[in-house]
């Protein structure tokens, strides 16, 4: 589902550089069928022409007051977003100022607040625009950002505006419809590892990016969302109580000690099905030509779940280089799931470590196809599509 399409997303641009990325941002709205009304500062006015967004957006770029414009704005608008908002924006919307057309707005809308920060990591860092940004939030207003990253100023560190690719995505997520409202969500993620030694181990490619895309998702939806994440390179989700593990029997030690009351468990982890029978104390010295290992099956978290006496609603995946209807519906069976996702590995592109995957799901009954997309766009899909199961 898109959720932006229709939305009346009244784009706000202040002064700084990262206005330029605005431009951008338009389009991209444009392109999932928001309806986009920018207002600029005078200042946003030197860095990128109201001519280039009003081509982008087909409307008018109010800049100064004029008669009610400032309340038919309010009106209008879905929501409000500020992108880029400065410092110094960031304190005229803290203290209640009224001194431009786009500040007068923000006071005059019922609409929820946006902003994505942009500015010099020091003021970013600096302890009014946090204590700042922390009124904000605290009165509802929604902080998108900032990134890390070199900055036009030469600096490295917090405070580059978001991305505009990365705006839409939080913006898709958070008009969401609430269909999992106060829901307990367990969702495991990543790969686990199995010691050989104290520096060696088992594992796999998963990045973790469906597992979390999933949580971002069901969070968005308005569950309260447990992550349990194997070793990974993502930042744990804002909003997400996110519990990191090694090995498979740390997942299903974790996956059972928050099991009770879930509404669904969605185990997306690429756990090791093996272990070390045993863990060499010390590193494993390099002696002979041939080495042997012996390896034992790891605790089947999913099947163990689907056993227990009042099972949640369980969703499984199955990642396989081939056979993957077969397989994945052998699995539906043998772990008594609710629901599986199967995604074809080893093509390259696709499912492990990259941005894309594509999805067959299947329950007892039946099933359909997510086609190839980003992971973010499939985690929404995907959750749109538990939660109709689950309904009916
Ligand atoms: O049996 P297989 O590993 O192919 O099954 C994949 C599904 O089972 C995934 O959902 C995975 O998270 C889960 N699984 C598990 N515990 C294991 C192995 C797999 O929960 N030890």
């Amino acid at each position: 589902m898109n959720n932006l399409k229709n939305k009346q997303i009244l784009l706000g641009i202040t002064g700084g550089i990262a206005a330029y990325k605005s431009a951008d941002l338009v389009r991209r709205l444009i392109e999932q069928d928001a309806e986009v009304q920018v207002v600029m500062t005078e200042t946003a006015t030197k860095f990128i022409s109201t001519l280039t967004l009003e081509a982008l957006s087909g409307k008018s770029v109010y800049v100064v007051h004029d008669a009610m414009a400032h309340i038919d704005l309010a009106r209008w608008a879905d929501m409000v977003l500020i992108a880029p908002a400065t410092a110094n924006f960031l304190a005229n919307l803290t203290y209640g100022h009224a001194n431009d057309l786009l500040s007068t707005l923000c006071l005059a809308t019922a609409a929820p607040i946006g902003i994505a920060p942009a500015m010099n990591q020091q003021m970013w860092h600096a302890a009014i625009t946090q204590e700042n940004c922390q009124k904000l939030q605290q009165r509802g207003v929604t902080i998108f950002g900032p990134a890390i990253g070199s900055q036009a100023c030469g600096d490295v560190g917090a405070g580059r505006m978001l991305e505009s690719v990365d705006l839409v995505d939080a913006l898709q997520l958070f008009f969401q419809p609430k269909v999992l409202k106060a829901k307990k969500i367990l969702i495991t993620a990543g790969p686990t590892r199995e010691h050989i030694d104290p520096v060696r181990f088992i594992s796999n490619r998963s990045s973790g990016k469906m597992g979390y895309a999933i949580a971002e998702a069901a969070s968005a939806a308005g569950a309260d969302v447990t992550l349990i994440s194997g070793p990974v390179c993502l930042s744990p989700p804002a909003g997400i109580e996110t519990i990191s593990i090694n090995s498979a029997q740390d997942m299903y030690e974790a996956v059972m000690a928050h099991i009770k009351n879930t509404y669904f468990f969605i185990s997306t982890a690429a756990v090791s099905d093996y272990r070390p029978i045993e863990q060499a104390k010390q590193k494993i010295k390099k002696t002979a030509t041939t080495l042997q290992i012996n390896l034992e099956p790891t605790p089947d978290i999913l099947a163990s779940v689907s056993k227990l006496e009042k099972p949640p609603f369980t969703v499984g995946f199955a990642a396989e280089t081939n056979n993957l209807v077969e397989y994945a519906k052998k699995k539906l069976a043998a772990k008594k799931l609710d629901m599986i996702a199967a995604n074809q590995v080893g093509i390259e592109g696709l499912g492990f470590d990259s941005e894309e995957n594509a999805l067959s799901i299947f329950w007892k009954d039946g099933g359909l196809e997510l086609a190839r997309a980003n992971k973010k766009i499939l985690a929404r899909q995907l959750i749109e599509v538990i939660t109709e199961r689950f309904n009916s």
